[in-house]
C-alpha cells in the first residue's frame, strides 16, 4: 500500500512527501510531537516519493534541461503522490513546498494554517523540483529563512513542531502558547527561576513581590525593551495600547538618561 488510510480521528492531519521518511523518525516520536500523536491530536504520516516511481530503479531525479549543476526532481513521481494525498484530503487543504524563494514562515500564518484539519507538505531536494509541480499543485510555497537547507525536511519539521504545538490541547497549559514571544507580535519578557540570587545576579525585585498588577506591567515594559532593542521592526505592526505607547516613552526616557553624555565642546578652539 503506497498511502496508509487516514483515520479521520485526530484534529489536524499533516502528510509529507519525501525522499527521506526516515529524517522525520526521532524528532516526531519525540516529547510533545510524541504525545499530541498519541493522543490523535495530531496525526503525521511521511510518505516515500520513491513509492510513486514506475521505474525498476526508483529514480526521482534527472539532469536539467538547458544545463548546469545538480539534479532537479522529477514532475511526475511528485504529481502521482500529490494528487493521491489531495483525493483523500478536503476540498482546500493547504499544499505546502519548502523553498528559500517562498513566503516568509511567521506565527500569523503558522496560526492560520491550524484552521485547517488536514496539511500537505511537500520536500524537495537536490537543486531544484520541476517548475510543472509548483504550478499544477502548490497552493503556497514557504521559507524558513535566507539561507539554503539540505532540503524541504527540516523546514516541514519545523513547520510541523511549530503549528502541532497551536492545535488546542496539545499543550499542558493552553497560555503558554498565548503569553510567549510572537504571539502579540512582541518578543516575550525575561523569565526567571529559583534561586533568588545567582553569582550576585538578583531577581527584579517585583516578581518575588506577589503584586500582580505590577508584575503584568513590569512584564509587559521588558517585552517592549527587548523587542525595541532586537526587533525594532516588530514594533511597527504589533497592536500597541495606550500604555504600551506610555511604557515605551518611559523605555526611552530611561535610555536617554543612561546613555554618556556628549563629550563637551572645548571652549579653546
Ligand atoms: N529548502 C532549502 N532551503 C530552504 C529554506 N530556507 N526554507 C525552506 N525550504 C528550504
Amino acid at each position: 500500500m503506497r498511502i496508509p488510510p487516514l483515520t479521520g480521528a485526530s484534529v489536524m492531519h499533516i502528510d509529507v512527501l519525501t525522499i527521506f521518511p526516515d529524517f522525520f523518525g526521532s524528532p516526531l516520536q519525540t516529547s510533545i510531537l510524541a504525545r499530541a500523536q498519541q493522543a490523535d491530536l495530531v496525526t503525521i504520516q511521511a510518505h516515500d516519493l520513491r513509492d510513486f516511481t514506475e521505474d525498476k530503479h526508483h529514480v526521482v531525479d534527472d539532469y536539467p534541461y538547458g544545463g548546469g549543476p545538480g539534479m532537479v526532481m522529477k514532475p511526475e513521481p511528485f504529481l502521482a503522490a500529490t494528487e493521491h494525498l489531495i483525493a483523500r484530503a478536503p476540498a482546500g487543504t493547504p499544499v505546502i513546498f519548502f523553498t528559500p524563494q517562498g513566503q516568509p514562515l511567521t506565527q500569523r500564518r503558522l496560526r492560520q494554517l491550524t484552521e485547517y484539519p488536514h496539511l500537505i507538505l511537500l520536500c524537495g531536494h537536490y537543486e531544484a523540483v520541476d517548475e510543472r509541480v509548483r504550478q499544477t499543485v502548490v497552493t503556497e510555497e514557504i521559507s524558513l529563512g535566507d539561507y539554503v537547507l539540505t532540503g524541504g525536511e527540516p523546514a516541514a519539521l519545523v513547520l510541523i513542531d511549530a503549528v502541532a504545538r497551536l492545535v488546542p490541547g496539545v499543550l499542558g497549559n493552553e497560555s503558554s502558547a498565548e503569553a510567549e514571544s510572537f504571539s502579540q507580535g512582541l518578543l516575550e519578557y525575561p523569565q526567571y527561576t529559583r534561586p533568588d540570587e545567582l553569582r550576585g545576579m538578583k531577581v527584579p525585585e517585583v516578581l518575588l513581590s506577589g503584586h500582580h498588577e505590577q508584575i503584568r506591567r513590569w512584564r509587559r515594559k521588558e517585552s517592549l525593551r527587548r523587542t525595541l532593542a532586537r526587533r525594532p521592526d516588530l514594533l511597527a505592526t504589533a497592536q500597541l495600547t495606550e500604555e504600551d505607547h506610555n511604557l515605551l516613552a518611559e523605555i526611552k526616557q530611561e535610555q536617554q538618561q543612561q546613555a554618556p553624555a556628549p563629550a563637551e565642546a572645548s571652549a579653546d578652539i
